[in-house]
């Protein structure tokens, strides 16, 4: 019998990609979306539940009318500018919209859940590689809101004995090779995202925050990967949980390759062959100088091999996406 798994978040950009991964390795994927960031265009494989994680109402219905045999849990407010200004409101939809999750899955008996965290609950770690024995260090509040939810995870394990995995993500980027889904937020405050838009002319250029760090070419390094390479993940962190013992695992999901501001606006315009203009700003508040994952755990654990990742592929299937969308 073929699995179902409920994704919340599942027409949003990391969820709807995670969505085609399921239902190719043969689940069936039950995407629960409040719309208000996702898309309903995105979901394809399979059905859409319009729900909201702040009401337990939606979640209750949507376990009882799909009965998932497990959960991945994507549903979130992401901009870390926005929490800065709006902490109140990550709180809410991030660490009460958790908890709803959890107390929906203790009633509805399922006891499996992937959680998509991220690279930022470790802080800025000076330039170092970070991986899962890292401290948790958050500095923003969408930051911590995760390294919260994390915290949860550990405690319901304790209590009603669940497995969970946590993904911490580094920059999530590219699109579909396929051309299907991609990237799409609005307001868009990604750099890729950006420099494609620049690129097409939907916009007049477009800004480097700052090239005085302490990097090779004084813009800020980061460590781009795949969303299919993410999406793959949470497969196999599922199929781990087949076999774990109550507890909270979890994984560093990055290339392990810097890429700085520079080289990647240099590959979208060779990519896409033109010239937009970019001007130098002062530096962006918040944005560590460097964040680069050692992600040995998630390969020989995991088993999670990247196979999208190179600079190129990512700026390609991005470019591709966004001529279309
Ligand atoms: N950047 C620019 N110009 C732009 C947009 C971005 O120079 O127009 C720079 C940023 O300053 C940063 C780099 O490009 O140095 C990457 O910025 P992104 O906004 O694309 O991504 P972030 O690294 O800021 O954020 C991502 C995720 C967050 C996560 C964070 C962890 O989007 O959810 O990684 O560091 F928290």
């Amino acid at each position: 019998m073929t699995k179902t798994i409920l994704v919340t978040g599942g027409a949003g950009y990391v969820g709807s990609h995670a969505c085609k991964a399921l239902a190719a390795a043969g689940y069936t994927p039950v995407s629960f979306d409040n719309l208000s960031n996702g898309h309903d265009w995105a979901v394809k494989w399979g059905p859409l539940v319009v729900g909201d994680v702040l009401n337990p109402g939606d979640l209750d219905a949507a376990f009882a009318a799909h009965k998932p045999d497990a959960v991945m849990h994507f549903a979130a407010l992401i901009e870390v500018g926005e929490s800065v200004k709006y902490p109140e409101k990550f709180q809410l939809t991030n660490v009460t919209g958790s908890l709803n999750v959890l107390q929906a899955m203790g009633r509805a008996k399922v006891g499996r859940i992937v959680f998509s965290s991220t690279c930022a609950v470790h802080g800025d770690v000076g330039g170092a590689l970070i991986s899962e024995t890292s401290p948790i260090a958050p500095i923003s509040p969408y930051a911590k809101t995760k390294a919260e939810v994390e915290g949860v995870l550990a405690d319901f394990s304790v209590s009603d004995g669940l497995k969970a995995v946590a993904l911490r993500y580094f920059n999530a980027s590219g699109a579909d090779p396929d051309g299907e889904i991609g990237e799409a937020h609005d307001p868009e405050s990604h750099l890729i995202p950006i420099a494609c838009q620049a690129a097409l002319g939907q916009r007049e250029g477009m800004f480097i925050y700052g090239d005085d760090y302490d990097t090779p070419d004084g813009t800020c390094l980061r460590d781009y990967i795949h969303v299919t390479d993410l999406a793959m993940a949470h497969v196999k962190a599922l199929e781990r949980l087949d076999a774990a013992a109550p507890g909270v695992e979890a994984f560093c999901l990055g290339g392990g390759v810097g890429a700085s501001v520079r080289e990647v606006l240099d590959c979208v315009k060779k990519i896409s062959g033109v010239d937009f203009p970019v001007t130098m700003q002062s530096r962006r508040l918040g944005d560590a100088p460097s964040l680069v994952a050692d992600p040995r755990k998630a390969k020989t654990v995991l088993r999670w091999t990247p196979s999208h990742s190179d600079l190129q592929t990512i700026v390609k299937t991005a470019w591709a996406w966004h001529q279309k969308h």
